[in-house]
């Protein structure tokens, strides 16, 4: 599992599919705009307006941190004062230490290895503990939630920016009819597969596992304050299909972005008829 972990989240072409629709720039500024008002603000800054007598945070966790990117942002933004990123992976915590120790953060900024629900356990009266595209690679939500309401103070905050779709298990052929006859109407030069399948990583079994329990399990120990979603219905499954301009026999940058903007429209409207697959979440611990 390692040797394929380490591969996968330290190179950005063998992201999965859930990721790699939000780096191209107009789907960015797509994602920022219905979260946060703006193009330019990224999910985060929600925290501004959700908790804003309370900032920076003093103690605060990140679950499933990788190689350590959310960290470094909450630091820029002044957003907590300190942050401890967990991850069961040596080498993605190996990564994200050493970046940490290179930006001059360490005093800020610690890693640790570990398993999630262990360093919850032992870790009270956190100021606020963030999920970011991780919470979908864990099963049994409601009792994970659980020892996330049990690690924060009674005044914590719970960020998520997740996956909140379907599961792995969930897809049905209507889902994958769709996707394909929208893929179907965009420019040849833009279509690099021949058909779109189900988004099931077979790369990582823990891909989605169980991601379609979240949202009633963030609602069992959770009252939220804040949920915007921000879709991902049409784009993150086909997306990873597209022949990019700078692939051999790929479309003009023109003719790539049009498309992009088309499965924008499509996307928009699929994810205010279902439930948005994307969603950033910030909420409070249920007292009772
Ligand atoms: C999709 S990556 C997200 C990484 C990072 N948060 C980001 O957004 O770039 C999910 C991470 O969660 C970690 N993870 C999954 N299950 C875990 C567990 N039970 N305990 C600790 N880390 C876990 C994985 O090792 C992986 O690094």
């Amino acid at each position: 599992m390692d040797a394929e972990g380490i591969a996968y989240w330290s190179r950005p072409e063998h992201h999965g599919w859930d990721e790699v629709w939000l780096n191209h720039p107009l789907v960015r500024a797509r994602a920022n705009q219905r979260v946060t008002g703006s193009p330019d603000l990224w999910p985060l800054a929600s925290l501004r307006a959700a908790v804003p007598d309370r900032l920076p945070l003093p103690r605060t966790a990140s679950i499933g941190c990788g190689i350590g990117n959310l960290e470094h942002s909450l630091i820029d933004l002044d957003l907590v004062r300190t942050v401890v990123g967990v991850d069961y992976r040596p080498y993605a915590i190996d990564v994200a230490a050493r970046r940490a120790a290179a930006s001059g953060r360490a005093d800020r900024i610690s890693y640790r290895c570990a398993q999630a629900r262990d360093f919850l356990a032992a870790e009270p009266d956190l100021d606020a503990i963030f999920f970011h595209s991780s919470l979908h690679h864990f099963t049994d939500h409601e009792s994970l939630l659980r020892l996330v309401r049990g690690a924060q103070r009674p005044d914590g905050v719970l960020f998520l920016d997740e996956y909140v779709g379907p599961s792995r298990n969930e897809w049905s052929w209507r889902d994958v009819l769709r996707w394909n006859r929208m893929y179907w109407s965009l420019p040849r030069s833009v279509r690099r597969t021949r058909i779109i399948r189900p988004p099931v990583s077979r790369d990582d079994p823990t891909e989605a596992v169980e991601s379609s329990r979240i949202l009633p399990a963030v609602a069992a120990h959770f009252e939220v304050v804040l949920r915007r979603d921000y879709g991902g219905n049409v784009l993150a499954p086909i997306y990873p299909s597209l022949r990019r301009p700078d692939q051999t026999g790929g479309p003009s940058d023109a003719v790539f972005d049009d498309a992009v903007r088309r499965l924008l429209a499509w996307d928009d409207v699929a994810s205010a008829r279902a439930q948005s697959f994307h969603t950033v979440i910030i909420a409070r611990p249920r007292r009772n």
